[in-house]
This record gives structure tokens, sequence and C-alpha cells, in this order.
């Protein structure tokens, strides 16, 4: 049986209780805390930065995977390691020198991930898939939660999915944006190994019973 990893995107989270929220989080069978970081540069939308991630990681009892949708991530490698991020994702978009920036990253101690934009070709990872431990294969535009996936994801994942193992990395294929219970288990079945869920965990009547719920219905 397939564990597929479960993570919440914190972006949905209520901030004014977002210790409840995060509290939640390391109750239920989620295994990462997604967290969102954006620029309004690089996407049309300002997140949170460094304090609230700072805050994140004093209670989170889970991975912290970070996604950097910022420009110039290079500059801040070392303060998210610093922060407590455990992965560290970054756009293809941005890396002129995306072989270097994956260094720079794992010489910090952390797990590097690459995020690609709806219309960025799986292919353009193909030579450094070897260097990548994680490829966040985005189903939206990123900038906001809650937007509809976008169903051209499923070839995406079967493509990256034949790159991974033509390649023998250990790449996992983390899916953002839009994934609900409607679209899990074809998204496993495609190849995914993580996903993530803001609106569909956070707006949730019982977000541990809908985790609960997303984790046993994506491993199979
Ligand atoms: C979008 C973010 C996503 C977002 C997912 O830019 O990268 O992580 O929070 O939210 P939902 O699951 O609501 O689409
Ligand atoms: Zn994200």
């Amino acid at each position: 049986m397939k564990n597929t990893l479960i993570a919440p995107s914190v972006l949905a989270a209520d901030f004014a209780n977002l210790q409840r929220d995060i509290e939640m989080i390391n109750s239920s069978d989620a295994d990462w805390f997604h967290v969102d970081i954006m620029d309004g540069v690089f996407v049309p939308n300002i997140s949170f930065g460094m304090p609230v991630l700072e805050a994140i990681a004093r209670h989170a009892k889970k991975t912290i995977d970070v996604h950097l949708m910022i420009v110039n991530p290079d500059q801040y490698i070392k303060t998210f390691a610093q922060l407590g991020a455990n992965n560290l994702t970054v756009h293809y978009e941005v890396c002129t020198h995306l072989h270097r920036t994956l260094q720079a990253i794992k010489a910090e101690g952390m797990k590097a991930g690459v995020a690609i934009n709806p219309h960025t070709n799986v292919s353009l990872l193909e030579d450094v898939i070897n260097d990548i431990d994680l490829v966040c294969l985005m189903s939206v535009n990123p900038g906001f939660g809650g937007q509809s996936f976008i169903e051209k994801t499923y070839d995406k994942i079967k493509q990256l999915k034949e790159i991974i193992t033509r390649n023998g990395a250990s790449t996992l294929i983390e899916i953002d944006g839009g994934v609900t219970d409607k679209n899990a288990i074809q998204l496993v079945q495609a190849g995914a190994d993580v996903l993530v869920a803001g609106n569909y965990v956070f707006r949730a009547a019982d977000p541990v019973a809908t985790v609960a719920g997303l984790k046993k219905l994506a491993s199979f």
C-alpha cells in the first residue's frame, strides 16, 4: 500500500487562531505543513513572511514544507533554514541557476524542491531531476488558495513520473492547488506522492476528519 503524504496549506488557516489551527494539524493524520510564502512580485498576492513562519515552526510537530513564490529566492535560503524549514521549494521560473540553487538548499540541510507553473513543461527538469527531492506541480496558477484544479495536471504527473523513473531518481511528486476528495484518487493513480490541500481542509466542518478521509482515500 502506498503512503500518500497529506500537506494541509496553512494559507487557508485562520490567522487570528493560528496556534489552534497548527495544533489541529499536529493532532491530525497530516504529514507535512505546507507554508506558502508570496512576495507580490512573482505572484499577484502577498501572504506572510519570516515572523509568521517562525511562529508556525515553534508549534509545528511535523515536516515544514515551505513553498517560495518569490523572486531571488537564493538570498533567503540560509534564513529559511534557520527559521525551521525542512523542505524548501523554489520556482523554476525565477531561477537562472537552478542547479546552484538546489545545491545551496541542500548545503543548509533542507530537502530541495522545485515548483513549476501550469504553463511550464516538466521536460525542462530532466537534466536536474537527480538533484531534486521534490517537484511541486502547480495545479492552479500560484498566488491564491481556493482556485479550481487544472485538468491538464494528470498528463503532467505521468510525464514527470516517466522522467523520474528513466533517470532512477527518487524525487517526490507534490500536487498543489484545488486538491479535494474528487481528484485525490486519480492524482495518486497518475503518480502523485504528496497532496497539498488548503481550502478543502480548513473550510471543512471537521478538518481533522477531512484530513483522515483524504489520507485514507489517497493511500491504496
Ligand atoms: C497557491 C498555493 C497553494 C494553495 C492551495 O498559490 O501555492 O498551496 O494554498 O490552496 P487550495 O488547496 O485551497 O487550492
Ligand atoms: Zn503552495
